[in-house]
């Protein structure tokens, strides 16, 4: 089926930042292509000087006006990123967060055995980065803004191996909920979105996350799995006035899966 957007251009004069483009997999990137096609200019960032490689061509693609790296266990790289599209931007109208880390041990345990410190560090990446993340951006939404946060199913029901992924994904969800409630008198959004199993390179340190993607595409009512731009466009649709009452609970981007049981 061929896409038409859903208005030429909507996005045109917003300024995007799309944080968690690791290759043209990632979830991110659809985001930051759907904004792009719809008018939005898009700044992207990278984890680090082995990811820029990768990262860099993608930016060049879609002409990004800013390019910069950002570890978010890395003290004082958000606010360089933020003091850089103040300078270059001034205002800022979305924000995507689309990143995820566990320690390999932690992750692939089952919850019973997950440590302290890889719990705390699954959420602070995870998770508590958000936060961070809407603090900074919301001072430069002076217009508003739609702010977006990668879920999974896994954070309302059990899913076989998401593991420690459960609770904290979980956590992102009520956090998304309350920063909505606090952010909607500055006409600020807030979205959890909740993508259905892609194949991407966070995806692959699940245990036997092919199962799941068969699964879901036998389960799907829409009878296929999800792909980025599935993901990239209803943030598109998400970030615009039409979906101006729309904030704080979980949308699925995932066929349909979730409402089968
Ligand atoms: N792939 C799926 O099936 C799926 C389904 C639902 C939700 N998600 C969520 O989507 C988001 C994006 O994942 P993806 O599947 O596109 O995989 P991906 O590997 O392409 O993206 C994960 C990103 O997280 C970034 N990251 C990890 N640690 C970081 C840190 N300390 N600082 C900054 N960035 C860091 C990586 O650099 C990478 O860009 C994640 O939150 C993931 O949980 C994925």
């Amino acid at each position: 089926m061929t896409m038409t957007p859903i208005a030429d251009r909507v996005l045109a004069g917003k300024k995007a930042l799309v944080v968690g483009v690791a290759n043209e997999n990632s979830i991110a990137w659809g985001c930051a292509k759907a904004f792009h096609e719809l008018g939005a200019e898009v700044a992207l960032t990278y984890l680090n000087e082995k990811a820029k490689r990768f990262v860099e061509p993608l930016a060049e693609r879609i002409g990004a006006a800013i390019l910069a790296p950002l570890d978010v266990e890395q003290p004082g790289q958000m606010e360089a990123l933020f003091e850089r599209i103040q300078r270059d931007w001034g205002r800022l109208d979305i924000a995507v967060h689309s990143i995820a880390w566990a320690p390999k041990d932690d992750l692939q345990g089952g919850l019973l055995d997950c440590s302290a410190a890889g719990f705390a560090r699954a959420m602070d990446v995870s998770c508590h980065s958000f936060i961070r993340l809407a603090r900074a951006a919301a001072p430069l939404m002076t217009d508003g803004g739609s702010l977006f946060a990668m879920s999974y199913h896994g954070a309302q029901k059990v899913v076989d191996n998401y593991n420690v992924m459960g609770p904290v994904k979980a956590a992102l969800e009520a956090a998304c909920r309350y920063l909505a409630f606090e952010l909607g008198p500055r006409a600020i959004r807030v979205h959890p979105i909740s993508p259905g199993p892609l194949k991407t390179r966070a995806a692959s340190g699940l245990k036997d996350f092919d199962l799941l993607l068969a699964e879901a595409a036998h389960k799907a009512p829409i009878g296929e799995l999800v792909d980025i731009m599935d993901v990239g466009f209803a943030c598109a649709y998400l970030a615009t006035p039409y979906a101006r009452r729309i904030t704080g609970g979980t949308i699925y981007v995932d066929g349909g899966v979730h409402v089968v049981a």
